[in-house]
């Protein structure tokens, strides 16, 4: 067992033969973070190392150079120290006589150094000059992230590299996409912004929001950054006539409760092919459920009512696209501390309905006696299960 010093740790760290993939510091015993973990990142080419700090419920960022890695984090504010390097893991833990050191092998790749890493950025960076994100407020004037916006802007771009993948394989040469519950569209601008002046092709989008005020700003910001495909329209997605025509994706982030349900519903009943929905605040599920089998002990405590409930409508959600004949599958899309709610729907129209996986939801509703506006909407159209 190696005893080692922060100047002897540094020097370990810094040397040629360790490539270092993540640090990650944990269990405090100073300073003012509970955590911080570092990550190798490429800014134009050149080799950074990102800081993501975390203090009670925040989260702070920081890119740093190479060379100036360890003047900018602190190593002796934590007695846990996890450095995960290409080959081996090294483990540090503090005690009275220095860092206790421990080595584990590992099969890890250089990510820092890899090509796929030095090619692998966002689809829209930070300092890429977008006006339209500086009037969002996502950018400074200066086109830097604004750092209470870090997170929106990181799901944005994970968004929209997901509707990028399977855009690529679509080989679309237009596209249309509605945006349910689409707020302050911060993803609906850079959506389009994506595909008109980075893919340049053609694209209609449309916004849909119950909020007369953010509608009427995000068509002022439209027009004034001559978006012309682009369009918010005023509307309740539960009842409103929305757009008719061809439809390549319907998109939702975070559309409250059951304008989820009603954004799935419109793409089931036009058949639109690709659905990519983020959902937010079930809590249809958790207001209606009641005590009546083997789940009880999941639906007694508020904190477990809450998280059971909203598992259980997406669930059911991923399921009937499933009997609606659409290839679901469930993903993070970005990490927890990102967003609480980061479970997105990605779904595909590839084949025939099956009603039969209804049923399975048909017998767990009428046990729990629990609402969902999908299942009903969806069952109503059909003639039987
Ligand atoms: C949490 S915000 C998300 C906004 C945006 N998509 C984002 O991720 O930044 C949810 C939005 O859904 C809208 N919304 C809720 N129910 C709606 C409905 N029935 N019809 C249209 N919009 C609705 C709200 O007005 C709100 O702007």
């Amino acid at each position: 067992m190696k005893y080692m010093k922060e100047n002897e740790i540094i020097n370990l760290l810094n040397s040629q033969d360790i490539a270092i993939n993540k640090i990650v510091l944990s269990d405090r015993a100073q300073g003012e973070y509970d955590k911080i973990i570092v990550r190798p990142v490429v800014i134009k080419g050149v080799k950074n190392y990102q800081l993501e700090s975390f203090k009670t419920n925040k989260v702070f960022h920081k890119n740093v150079k190479e060379n100036e890695l360890f003047n900018n984090v602190p190593l002796m504010d934590f007695k846990q120290m996890f450095v995960e390097t290409v080959g081996k893991n090294l483990i540090f833990s503090a005690s009275k006589n220095g860092f206790k050191l421990k080595e584990q092998a590992n099969e890890i790749k250089d990510l820092a150094n890899s090509s796929h890493n030095k090619t692998k950025q966002y689809l829209i960076n930070e300092g890429d000059n977008v006006p339209v994100m500086v009037e969002l407020g996502i950018f400074t004037k200066e086109n830097k992230i604004v750092r209470t916006m870090y997170d929106k802007f990181k799901q944005i771009n994970r968004f929209i590299e997901i509707i990028d993948d399977v855009y690529k394989t679509q080989k679309l040469n237009e596209i249309t996409i509605l945006d349910f519950g689409c707020g302050k569209s911060y993803l609906t601008f850079l959506v389009y912004h994506y595909f008109v002046n980075i893919k340049k092709i053609k694209a209609k989008i449309i916004g849909y929001d119950i909020k007369s005020d953010v509608v009427n700003n995000c068509n002022i910001l439209a027009k004034k950054y001559g978006y012309t495909g682009l369009e918010f329209i005023l509307s309740d997605v539960s009842k409103d006539k929305l757009f008719e025509g061809k439809i390549d994706m319907v998109i939702s982030l975070h559309a409250c409760d059951t304008a989820t349900d009603y954004a799935l519903n419109f793409a089931i009943q036009n058949n639109v092919k690709n659905i990519f929905s983020v959902p937010c605040c079930q809590h249809e599920v958790n207001l209606s459920i009641k005590p009546a089998g083997e789940y009880d002990i999941l639906i007694k405590d508020g904190l477990f009512k809450e998280r059971f409930s909203s598992l259980l409508t997406d669930a059911i959600r991923t399921q009937i696209l499933r009997a609606m004949g659409y290839s679901t599958d469930v993903i993070e899309f970005v990490g927890f501390e990102h967003s609480p709610k980061n479970i997105m729907l990605r779904a595909t129209k590839t084949k025939d309905k099956n009603l039969q996986l209804l049923k399975d939801i048909e017998a767990l509703k009428n046990k729990y006696k629990f609402n969902q506006t999908l299942f009903d909407i969806v069952t109503k159209k059909q003639t039987k299960l």
